[in-house]
């Protein structure tokens, strides 16, 4: 039986550019019936942000926005506020990320919203924690990264590029709407048991610093012994009292690091990434799968404690072995062999590949004019007895009318709410 999770979960979607949206995404292709409310004449602003047609909502817009309804509605006007007090009556979960402070502007803050409807859960995203010496501030990617010591721990620890990075992932944006979607469905899973709604705060802090433990961890332990033996720096380079950028160095005690291998002089992405495993059957796998058997006997490198202090040694090594091959013949032997190994891939290599959309990792939408089909990534993981169908994003407003008329409006008050700056931006008036 193909059950969607979320089916007859009304939300009423006040989020706009990546965060918000990219939560409803998720909640509305696990089948939740997504109002995302829309500035009239303006949209969410990734609508006209990064487009590849003038005519056309962008990639940023549709890669977020599939399967909702857009209702364009000025929240501000006194029509615009009964109707979204209409539309939270009924609803399952509100969500908003507005700057700090606008949304009780508007008159919904969660007070507002928890009166109007007990039972409906309140989500709401900003960029840090209530508590926040930071909080008033306005929030983008980089700033949740910056903050969270995403970019301080990410980058090269010496030269030129020694400089905080920027990771490509988005660990501020996307990544706060999978944490805020857990709150929801935790939320609403508590509500079917307090039958009361209640107040999710997602900060995009907490979710990228969630994702930093590996460097809480580090830190810790650097306070404690005053090195890491997992670091480039360690054992020859001095540390100082925080986490220092560490280059490729896998997050954990085994040793990993990137390699080039053939062609790299041409193709950026020409590398593959390999890791050796602390114990000491995995390291003789890998060793003899190098044909460096003379390891296994050397004190410098047989034991996992040792190989920490010539990491260097190994490195350089490894990288005279990878250099004459394809990343995928190092991936092919090296795996053969049991060793942890993995190409480096291009966003084109990985969007070329049919395997991806045999398992639905990619999915192809069919946006329909102009833009024809476009790839997105589809559900992050599987559900054994759902398929999510993926279908197309909304024209801004696009389902305005049919949302007013199934909350009751009649045609004579649609048409009103349009002339009146509700539902459509107000006539410019004349010069
Ligand atoms: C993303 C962000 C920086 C953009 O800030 P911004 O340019 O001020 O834009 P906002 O969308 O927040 O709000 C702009 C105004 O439009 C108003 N507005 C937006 N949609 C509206 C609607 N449908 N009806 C009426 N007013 C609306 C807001 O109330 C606000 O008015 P105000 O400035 O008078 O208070 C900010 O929203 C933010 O920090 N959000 C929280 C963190 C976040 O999610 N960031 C995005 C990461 S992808």
């Amino acid at each position: 039986m193909n059950t969607a999770p979320l089916q007859g979960i009304k939300v009423i979607d006040f989020t706009s550019v990546q965060s918000g949206p990219s939560c409803t995404q998720l909640l509305a292709w696990l089948g939740a019936d997504v109002i995302k409310i829309e500035r009239p004449g303006s949209g969410d602003a990734t609508r006209d942000e990064l487009q590849f047609d003038p005519d056309c909502p962008s990639y940023y817009f549709l890669q977020l926005n599939s399967d909702k309804k857009s209702l364009t509605l000025d929240a501000a006007t006194p029509d615009g506020k009964a109707i979204l007090t209409k539309l939270i009556e009924t609803a399952d979960v509100f969500i908003e990320n507005l700057h700090p402070g606008a949304m009780d502007k508007l008159g919904f803050s969660w007070d507002a919203v928890h009166k109007i409807n007990p039972k409906c859960v309140y989500a709401t995203i900003k960029g840090f924690p209530v508590s926040s010496r930071y909080a008033n501030l306005k929030a983008y990617e980089p700033v949740a990264q910056v903050t969270a010591g995403a970019a301080s721990t990410t980058g090269w620890w010496e030269g030129s590029d020694n400089i905080p990075t920027q990771s490509g992932a988005a660990l501020g944006d996307s990544n706060t709407g999978m944490h805020c979607a857990i709150g929801i469905l935790a939320a609403l899973i508590q509500r079917d048991k307090t039958g009361e709604g209640s107040f999710v705060y997602q900060s995009m802090h907490n979710a990228c610093l969630n994702l930093c433990r590996i460097k809480t961890r580090d830190q810790l332990t650097l306070d404690r012994i005053g090195y890491l033996t997992q670091f480039p720096q360690y054992p020859d380079q001095k540390f100082g009292d925080f986490v220092p950028r560490s280059g490729n160095q896998e997050g954990s005690g085994v040793l990993g690091w990137t390699y080039k291998c053939k062609g790299w002089e041409t193709d950026p992405n020409a590398y593959a990434y390999i890791i050796l495993q602390r114990g000491a059957k995995d390291f003789e796998l890998a060793a003899k799968a190098f044909g460096f058997d003379d390891w296994l006997t050397n004190p410098d490198f047989n034991t996992a404690d040792a190989r920490d202090k010539h990491k260097q040694a190994i490195y350089d090594r490894i990288g005279q072995w990878a250099i004459d091959k394809t990343k995928y013949e190092v991936t092919d032997i090296l795996s053969k062999a049991g060793v942890p190994v993995a190409p480096v891939l291009s966003t084109k290599e990985i969007m070329e590949d049919q395997s991806l959309y045999d398992g639905n990792t990619l999915v192809k939408i069919d946006q329909g004019g102009k833009i024809g089909e476009f790839v997105t990534v589809g559900v992050p993981f599987t559900i054994s007895n759902y398929q999510p169908v993926y279908g197309p994003c909304p024209e801004l407003g696009g389902n305005t009318e049919e949302v007013l008329k199934a909350y009751g409006y009649t045609d004579d008050q649609i048409a009103s709410f349009a002339k009146n700056g509700t539902t459509a931006p107000m006539p410019k008036p004349k010069a």
